[in-house]
C-alpha cells in the first residue's frame, strides 16, 4: 500500500536493525486519514470472505481494526492484555510470548462476543514473530469459530511470523512488508 510505505519512509524512525518506530502515526499519535485508507484496503482484500467479526489486541491494533470493521460493517473485538474490572468471568484466554520484549502475557476476551458461527479476521499493527496473531487465533479456536485470515499493517518480513502463519495454513495480508532495517534504512519487499 503506497500511502503507508510513503508514511513509513517519511515519518518512521529506524531504532535498530530490528525495530521500526512509528509513533508518529500508528503507535502513539494516530493519523485518522491514513487509518481510514488502511481500513479500506483491508476491506478490499477480504470483502468476499463472509467475515462476521474482527479481532485484534490492545492497544495499537484497535485503530486499524475499527476502520476495517467500519468498512466491512462488522463488530470489532479487542483482546485485553491486562485484567479488567468489568471482564472477569466466562473468558477465553491465551498466553502470548513476546520474543522482542522477553515477556509472556495472558490475553483474554469474553466468550459472549465470539461464537461457533463466526468467520473472523485477525488484524494487528505489527507482525514480528507471529505470537500475538497465534494467541488471537487460539481464542478464535476456543470459540470454535473460523479464522478467515490475518491482516497486518506493518510486517517485518525478515522475522519469522509470516512464514509461521502461512505454514499453519492461514492467509496473511500485510499492507507494508519491510524487507530490511539495516543501516538505518527501510526497504520493502517487492513481489
Ligand atoms: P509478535 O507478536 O509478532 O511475535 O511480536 P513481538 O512479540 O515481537 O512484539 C511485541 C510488541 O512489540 C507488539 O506490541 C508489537 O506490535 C510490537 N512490535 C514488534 N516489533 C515492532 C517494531 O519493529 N516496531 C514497533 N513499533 N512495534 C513493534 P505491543 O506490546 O502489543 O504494543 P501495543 O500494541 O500496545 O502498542
Amino acid at each position: 500500500m503506497q500511502a503507508l510505505e510513503q508514511k513509513i519512509l517519511s515519518e518512521g524512525i529506524v531504532l535498530s536493525d530490528q525495530v521500526l518506530k512509528v509513533d508518529a502515526f500508528l503507535n502513539h499519535q494516530i493519523d485518522p486519514v491514513l487509518m481510514q485508507q488502511i481500513g479500506h484496503e483491508f476491506a478490499a482484500r477480504f470483502k468476499d470472505q463472509g467475515i462476521t467479526k474482527i479481532i485484534t489486541i490492545e492497544a495499537s491494533g484497535i485503530a486499524p481494526a475499527v476502520m476495517a470493521g467500519l468498512e466491512l460493517g462488522v463488530p470489532v473485538i479487542f483482546a485485553r492484555k491486562h485484567q479488567s474490572l468489568t471482564l472477569k468471568n466466562d473468558l477465553y484466554k491465551a498466553q502470548v510470548h513476546s520474543f522482542t520484549k522477553q515477556t509472556t502475557s495472558t490475553i483474554a476476551i469474553s466468550n459472549k462476543y465470539l461464537h461457533a458461527t463466526d468467520k473472523v479476521l485477525v488484524i494487528d499493527d505489527f507482525l514480528a514473530n507471529g505470537q500475538a496473531a497465534l494467541g488471537l487465533i487460539d481464542l478464535i479456536h476456543q470459540a470454535e469459530a473460523e479464522v478467515v485470515g490475518v491482516g497486518i499493517v506493518i510486517e517485518k518480513s525478515f522475522q519469522t511470523g509470516r512464514q509461521l502463519l502461512l505454514d499453519k495454513g492461514y492467509r496473511v495480508e500485510s499492507l507494508a512488508r519491510v524487507e530490511s532495517l539495516n543501516d538505518g534504512q527501510v526497504t520493502f519487499v517487492r513481489d
